[in-house]
Protein backbone atom coordinates (compact mmCIF):
# COMPACT_ATOMS: atom_id res chain seq x y z
CA UNK A 1 0.00 0.00 0.00
CA UNK A 2 1.76 3.51 -0.82
CA UNK A 3 0.86 5.69 1.78
CA UNK A 4 1.06 9.72 0.79
CA UNK A 5 -2.46 10.92 1.89
CA UNK A 6 -2.08 11.97 5.23
CA UNK A 7 -5.09 13.86 6.02
CA UNK A 8 -8.18 12.56 5.48
CA UNK A 9 -11.44 14.47 5.47
CA UNK A 10 -14.98 12.74 6.52
CA UNK A 11 -18.35 14.38 5.37
CA UNK A 12 -22.19 13.68 5.57
CA UNK A 13 -24.39 14.87 3.00
CA UNK A 14 -27.78 15.34 1.64
CA UNK A 15 -30.72 13.46 3.20
CA UNK A 16 -29.40 11.84 6.52
CA UNK A 17 -29.57 7.69 7.01
CA UNK A 18 -29.41 5.67 10.27
CA UNK A 19 -25.98 4.46 10.03
CA UNK A 20 -23.96 7.38 9.07
CA UNK A 21 -22.40 7.42 12.48
CA UNK A 22 -20.97 4.07 12.41
CA UNK A 23 -19.48 5.05 8.85
CA UNK A 24 -18.56 8.55 10.51
CA UNK A 25 -16.74 6.02 13.18
CA UNK A 26 -15.38 3.62 10.94
CA UNK A 27 -13.79 5.82 8.74
CA UNK A 28 -12.29 8.12 11.63
CA UNK A 29 -10.83 4.91 13.30
CA UNK A 30 -9.18 3.19 10.27
CA UNK A 31 -7.56 6.96 9.40
CA UNK A 32 -6.32 6.61 12.89
CA UNK A 33 -5.22 2.83 12.52
CA UNK A 34 -3.03 4.06 9.45
CA UNK A 35 -1.73 7.02 11.28
CA UNK A 36 -3.36 9.25 9.39
CA UNK A 37 -5.03 12.45 11.01
CA UNK A 38 -8.98 12.59 10.24
CA UNK A 39 -11.25 15.62 9.95
CA UNK A 40 -14.85 16.32 10.26
CA UNK A 41 -16.42 18.44 7.79
CA UNK A 42 -19.61 19.48 9.17
CA UNK A 43 -22.63 20.42 7.48
CA UNK A 44 -21.81 18.59 4.25
CA UNK A 45 -20.24 20.51 1.25
CA UNK A 46 -21.83 23.84 2.60
CA UNK A 47 -19.86 23.47 5.86
CA UNK A 48 -16.83 22.93 3.66
CA UNK A 49 -17.14 25.85 1.72
CA UNK A 50 -17.31 28.08 5.01
CA UNK A 51 -14.55 26.45 7.00
CA UNK A 52 -16.86 24.18 9.54
CA UNK A 53 -13.96 21.72 10.21
CA UNK A 54 -12.26 20.10 12.91
CA UNK A 55 -9.45 17.60 13.46
CA UNK A 56 -10.96 14.41 14.78
CA UNK A 57 -9.59 12.04 17.22
CA UNK A 58 -10.68 8.06 17.69
CA UNK A 59 -11.91 9.11 21.24
CA UNK A 60 -14.02 11.58 19.54
CA UNK A 61 -16.66 9.38 17.58
CA UNK A 62 -16.86 7.13 21.08
CA UNK A 63 -20.21 5.98 21.51
CA UNK A 64 -21.85 6.62 18.16
CA UNK A 65 -22.23 3.28 16.72
CA UNK A 66 -25.52 2.78 17.94
CA UNK A 67 -26.92 6.86 17.39
CA UNK A 68 -29.30 7.43 14.76
CA UNK A 69 -28.74 11.17 12.61
CA UNK A 70 -25.44 11.97 11.98
CA UNK A 71 -23.02 14.06 14.50
CA UNK A 72 -21.47 15.76 11.45
CA UNK A 73 -24.65 17.24 10.62
CA UNK A 74 -25.83 17.10 6.93
CA UNK A 75 -27.29 19.71 4.09
CA UNK A 76 -28.11 20.27 0.83
CA UNK A 77 -25.70 23.17 -0.73
CA UNK A 78 -26.57 25.08 -3.27
CA UNK A 79 -23.45 27.34 -3.20
CA UNK A 80 -21.39 23.83 -4.20
CA UNK A 81 -23.26 23.26 -7.56
CA UNK A 82 -21.66 27.05 -9.01
CA UNK A 83 -18.11 26.86 -9.91
CA UNK A 84 -17.27 29.97 -6.97
CA UNK A 85 -18.66 27.67 -4.11
CA UNK A 86 -16.59 24.87 -5.35
CA UNK A 87 -13.57 27.18 -5.83
CA UNK A 88 -14.17 28.15 -1.93
CA UNK A 89 -14.16 24.24 -0.70
CA UNK A 90 -11.01 23.13 -2.55
CA UNK A 91 -9.49 26.61 -0.48
CA UNK A 92 -10.60 25.49 2.55
CA UNK A 93 -8.99 22.08 2.04
CA UNK A 94 -5.80 23.32 0.81
CA UNK A 95 -5.97 25.47 3.87
CA UNK A 96 -6.54 22.67 6.37
CA UNK A 97 -4.16 20.41 4.42
CA UNK A 98 -6.50 17.88 4.24
CA UNK A 99 -5.40 15.92 0.77
CA UNK A 100 -8.57 13.57 0.89
CA UNK A 101 -12.26 13.45 1.09
CA UNK A 102 -15.04 10.36 2.22
CA UNK A 103 -18.19 11.82 1.32
CA UNK A 104 -20.94 9.39 2.85
CA UNK A 105 -24.23 10.13 1.20
CA UNK A 106 -26.72 9.56 -1.95
CA UNK A 107 -26.28 10.17 -5.51
CA UNK A 108 -26.56 13.83 -5.36
CA UNK A 109 -24.03 14.05 -3.04
CA UNK A 110 -21.69 11.79 -5.12
CA UNK A 111 -22.95 13.68 -8.26
CA UNK A 112 -20.99 17.04 -6.50
CA UNK A 113 -18.39 14.67 -4.93
CA UNK A 114 -17.45 13.78 -8.84
CA UNK A 115 -17.59 17.23 -10.01
CA UNK A 116 -15.53 18.42 -7.49
CA UNK A 117 -12.93 15.57 -8.05
CA UNK A 118 -12.37 16.08 -11.30
CA UNK A 119 -12.33 19.88 -11.17
CA UNK A 120 -9.70 20.01 -8.58
CA UNK A 121 -8.26 16.32 -10.09
CA UNK A 122 -8.73 16.13 -5.77
CA UNK A 123 -9.10 12.41 -4.48
CA UNK A 124 -12.84 11.36 -3.68
CA UNK A 125 -14.45 8.44 -2.35
CA UNK A 126 -17.57 7.79 -1.50
CA UNK A 127 -19.64 5.67 0.88
CA UNK A 128 -23.80 4.95 -0.21
CA UNK A 129 -25.69 6.23 2.61
CA UNK A 130 -29.73 6.72 2.05
CA UNK A 131 -32.37 5.14 3.28
CA UNK A 132 -33.72 5.43 -0.68
CA UNK A 133 -31.33 2.15 -1.42
CA UNK A 134 -31.09 3.51 -5.12
CA UNK A 135 -27.38 3.64 -5.50
CA UNK A 136 -26.18 1.59 -8.08
CA UNK A 137 -22.84 -0.50 -7.13
CA UNK A 138 -24.29 -1.85 -3.86
CA UNK A 139 -26.84 -4.20 -3.22
CA UNK A 140 -27.64 -1.87 0.40
CA UNK A 141 -26.99 1.31 1.12
CA UNK A 142 -26.73 2.15 4.74
CA UNK A 143 -30.26 2.83 6.62
CA UNK A 144 -32.32 1.09 4.24
CA UNK A 145 -32.44 -1.69 6.20
CA UNK A 146 -32.97 0.21 9.50
CA UNK A 147 -35.62 2.43 7.37
CA UNK A 148 -37.32 -0.56 5.99
CA UNK A 149 -37.55 -2.01 9.63
CA UNK A 150 -39.84 1.23 10.69
CA UNK A 151 -41.79 1.03 7.88
CA UNK A 152 -42.54 -2.81 8.90
CA UNK A 153 -43.26 -1.96 12.27
CA UNK A 154 -45.71 0.98 10.82
CA UNK A 155 -47.24 -0.60 9.10
CA UNK A 156 -47.87 -3.52 11.29
CA UNK A 157 -49.19 -1.32 13.81
CA UNK A 158 -51.70 -0.07 11.55
CA UNK A 159 -52.60 -3.90 10.66
CA UNK A 160 -54.16 -4.23 14.13
CA UNK A 161 -56.50 -1.13 14.36
CA UNK A 162 -56.75 -2.14 10.38
CA UNK A 163 -58.12 -5.58 11.25
CA UNK A 164 -60.30 -4.30 14.00
CA UNK A 165 -62.01 -1.83 11.87
CA UNK A 166 -62.31 -3.98 8.82
CA UNK A 167 -60.73 -0.70 7.16
CA UNK A 168 -58.41 -0.28 4.22
CA UNK A 169 -54.96 1.69 4.81
CA UNK A 170 -53.41 3.43 2.27
CA UNK A 171 -49.45 3.83 3.69
CA UNK A 172 -47.19 6.02 2.56
CA UNK A 173 -43.47 5.50 2.69
CA UNK A 174 -40.96 7.20 1.78
CA UNK A 175 -38.94 7.26 -1.88
CA UNK A 176 -39.04 10.33 -4.14
CA UNK A 177 -37.71 8.27 -6.99
CA UNK A 178 -37.45 5.02 -5.95
CA UNK A 179 -39.64 1.95 -4.68
CA UNK A 180 -37.41 -0.12 -2.50
CA UNK A 181 -38.49 0.88 0.68
CA UNK A 182 -42.25 -0.16 -0.51
CA UNK A 183 -40.80 -2.84 -1.56
CA UNK A 184 -39.53 -4.55 1.58
CA UNK A 185 -41.98 -3.06 3.98
CA UNK A 186 -44.91 -3.90 1.75
CA UNK A 187 -43.78 -7.58 1.52
CA UNK A 188 -42.93 -7.76 5.33
CA UNK A 189 -45.84 -6.06 6.44
CA UNK A 190 -47.98 -8.13 3.67
CA UNK A 191 -49.40 -5.67 1.98
CA UNK A 192 -51.92 -5.98 -0.70
CA UNK A 193 -50.99 -3.71 -3.35
CA UNK A 194 -47.65 -1.61 -3.36
CA UNK A 195 -47.15 1.12 -5.88
CA UNK A 196 -43.80 2.70 -6.91
CA UNK A 197 -41.93 5.00 -8.83
CA UNK A 198 -40.83 1.84 -11.21
CA UNK A 199 -43.84 0.78 -12.38
CA UNK A 200 -47.33 2.11 -13.27
CA UNK A 201 -50.12 -0.67 -12.36
CA UNK A 202 -52.25 2.10 -13.16
CA UNK A 203 -55.41 2.90 -10.56
CA UNK A 204 -58.14 0.78 -12.47
CA UNK A 205 -55.87 -2.22 -11.99
CA UNK A 206 -55.76 -1.14 -8.08
CA UNK A 207 -59.11 -1.11 -7.44
CA UNK A 208 -59.93 -4.21 -9.23
CA UNK A 209 -57.10 -5.59 -7.11
CA UNK A 210 -58.93 -4.30 -4.13
CA UNK A 211 -62.48 -5.56 -5.32
CA UNK A 212 -61.02 -8.87 -5.74
CA UNK A 213 -59.48 -9.65 -2.14
CA UNK A 214 -62.87 -8.54 -1.05
CA UNK A 215 -64.48 -11.28 -2.62
CA UNK A 216 -61.94 -13.32 -1.80
CA UNK A 217 -62.77 -12.71 1.84
CA UNK A 218 -60.80 -10.00 3.26
CA UNK A 219 -62.10 -8.11 5.88
CA UNK A 220 -59.43 -5.24 5.79
CA UNK A 221 -56.71 -4.28 3.39
CA UNK A 222 -52.99 -2.70 3.43
CA UNK A 223 -51.91 -0.86 0.39
CA UNK A 224 -48.05 0.84 0.72
CA UNK A 225 -47.63 3.79 -1.55
CA UNK A 226 -43.82 5.20 -2.28
CA UNK A 227 -43.89 8.74 -2.07
CA UNK A 228 -43.03 8.78 -5.61
CA UNK A 229 -45.38 6.70 -6.83
CA UNK A 230 -46.66 6.52 -10.63
CA UNK A 231 -50.72 6.77 -10.46
CA UNK A 232 -50.24 10.97 -10.47
CA UNK A 233 -52.48 11.19 -7.86
CA UNK A 234 -51.01 11.76 -4.28
CA UNK A 235 -52.26 9.05 -1.53
CA UNK A 236 -54.87 11.24 -0.09
CA UNK A 237 -56.56 11.81 -3.62
CA UNK A 238 -55.78 7.95 -4.20
CA UNK A 239 -57.56 7.18 -1.20
CA UNK A 240 -60.52 9.40 -1.94
CA UNK A 241 -60.72 7.41 -5.71
CA UNK A 242 -60.58 4.23 -4.36
CA UNK A 243 -63.42 5.21 -1.80
CA UNK A 244 -65.82 6.98 -4.81
CA UNK A 245 -65.16 3.87 -6.70
CA UNK A 246 -65.19 0.97 -4.15
CA UNK A 247 -68.02 1.43 -1.70
CA UNK A 248 -67.74 -1.74 0.41
CA UNK A 249 -64.31 0.07 2.15
CA UNK A 250 -63.84 2.45 3.94
CA UNK A 251 -60.32 3.95 4.02
CA UNK A 252 -57.56 5.57 5.73
CA UNK A 253 -54.65 7.28 5.00
CA UNK A 254 -50.77 7.13 7.16
CA UNK A 255 -47.53 8.79 5.83
CA UNK A 256 -45.04 7.15 7.53
CA UNK A 257 -42.64 10.24 7.01
CA UNK A 258 -39.81 11.24 8.56
CA UNK A 259 -39.72 8.50 11.14
CA UNK A 260 -38.05 6.75 8.85
CA UNK A 261 -35.14 8.51 8.43
CA UNK A 262 -34.09 8.44 12.04
CA UNK A 263 -33.74 5.50 14.89
CA UNK A 264 -30.85 3.81 16.26
CA UNK A 265 -29.32 1.92 13.52
CA UNK A 266 -29.67 -2.40 13.18
CA UNK A 267 -27.27 -4.86 13.61
CA UNK A 268 -27.07 -5.04 9.83
CA UNK A 269 -27.00 -1.35 9.40
CA UNK A 270 -23.94 -1.21 11.45
CA UNK A 271 -21.59 -3.65 10.46
CA UNK A 272 -22.59 -2.66 6.97
CA UNK A 273 -21.49 0.94 7.41
CA UNK A 274 -18.28 -0.23 9.62
CA UNK A 275 -17.11 -2.64 6.78
CA UNK A 276 -17.50 0.17 3.84
CA UNK A 277 -15.57 2.97 6.10
CA UNK A 278 -12.87 0.90 7.00
CA UNK A 279 -12.94 0.06 3.01
CA UNK A 280 -13.18 3.90 1.81
CA UNK A 281 -10.11 4.57 3.90
CA UNK A 282 -7.71 1.20 2.71
CA UNK A 283 -9.38 2.38 -1.19
CA UNK A 284 -7.69 6.31 -0.74
CA UNK A 285 -4.51 4.84 0.86
CA UNK A 286 -3.94 2.60 -2.51
CA UNK A 287 -3.85 5.58 -4.17
CA UNK A 288 -7.13 4.76 -5.86
CA UNK A 289 -9.91 7.84 -6.45
CA UNK A 290 -13.44 8.45 -8.02
CA UNK A 291 -14.64 5.69 -6.69
CA UNK A 292 -17.94 4.55 -4.21
CA UNK A 293 -17.54 1.32 -2.06
CA UNK A 294 -19.98 -0.64 -1.68
CA UNK A 295 -21.58 -4.06 -0.65
CA UNK A 296 -22.19 -6.95 -3.52
CA UNK A 297 -23.05 -10.29 -2.63
CA UNK A 298 -21.79 -10.07 0.96
CA UNK A 299 -18.16 -9.11 -0.65
CA UNK A 300 -16.99 -5.38 -0.47
CA UNK A 301 -16.25 -4.08 -3.50
CA UNK A 302 -15.75 -1.10 -4.98
CA UNK A 303 -17.41 1.14 -8.71
CA UNK A 304 -16.64 4.02 -10.08
CA UNK A 305 -18.39 7.09 -8.60
CA UNK A 306 -19.38 8.12 -12.44
CA UNK A 307 -21.48 4.58 -12.86
CA UNK A 308 -22.82 4.69 -9.41
CA UNK A 309 -24.34 8.50 -10.74
CA UNK A 310 -25.11 7.57 -14.12
CA UNK A 311 -26.71 3.70 -13.94
CA UNK A 312 -29.79 2.98 -12.71
CA UNK A 313 -30.16 0.40 -9.80
CA UNK A 314 -32.96 -1.31 -11.14
CA UNK A 315 -35.97 -2.84 -8.99
CA UNK A 316 -35.33 -6.83 -8.11
CA UNK A 317 -38.44 -7.71 -10.59
CA UNK A 318 -39.16 -11.41 -8.72
CA UNK A 319 -40.32 -9.23 -5.78
CA UNK A 320 -43.09 -7.86 -7.79
CA UNK A 321 -44.08 -11.32 -8.84
CA UNK A 322 -44.39 -12.64 -5.20
CA UNK A 323 -46.56 -9.60 -3.96
CA UNK A 324 -48.80 -11.23 -6.65
CA UNK A 325 -48.32 -15.15 -5.69
CA UNK A 326 -48.44 -13.97 -1.91
CA UNK A 327 -51.66 -11.51 -1.92
CA UNK A 328 -53.89 -14.28 -3.31
O1 LIG B 1 -33.42 10.37 2.14
C1 LIG B 1 -34.12 10.25 0.94
C2 LIG B 1 -35.48 10.80 1.11
O2 LIG B 1 -35.94 10.22 2.26
C3 LIG B 1 -36.52 10.63 0.04
O3 LIG B 1 -37.12 9.37 -0.01
C4 LIG B 1 -37.47 11.74 0.38
O4 LIG B 1 -38.28 12.09 -0.68
C5 LIG B 1 -36.55 12.83 0.75
O5 LIG B 1 -35.42 12.20 1.31
C6 LIG B 1 -37.12 13.86 1.67
O6 LIG B 1 -36.09 14.58 2.25
P1 LIG B 1 -36.15 16.03 2.86
O7 LIG B 1 -37.43 16.12 3.61
O8 LIG B 1 -34.95 16.09 3.72
O9 LIG B 1 -36.09 16.97 1.71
Amino acid sequence: MSKQIQNIGIMTSGGDSPGMNAAIRAVVRTAVFYKMDPYGIYRGYQGLIEGDIERFTARKVSNIINRGGTILKTARSQEFRTVEGRKKAYEQLKKHHIDALVVIGGDGSFTGAQVFSEEFNFPVIGIPATIDNDIFGTDFSIGFDTASNTATEAIDKIRDTASSHDRLFFIEVMGRNAGFLALYSGIAGGAEEILIPEENIGIDKLVESLRRSKRAGKTSSIVVVAEGDKTGKNVFELAKYVDDNLKEYESRVVIVGHIQRGGSPTTFDRVLASRLGVKAVEVLLDGQKGLMVGYKNNKVEVTSLKDAINLKREINKELLYIVDILTT
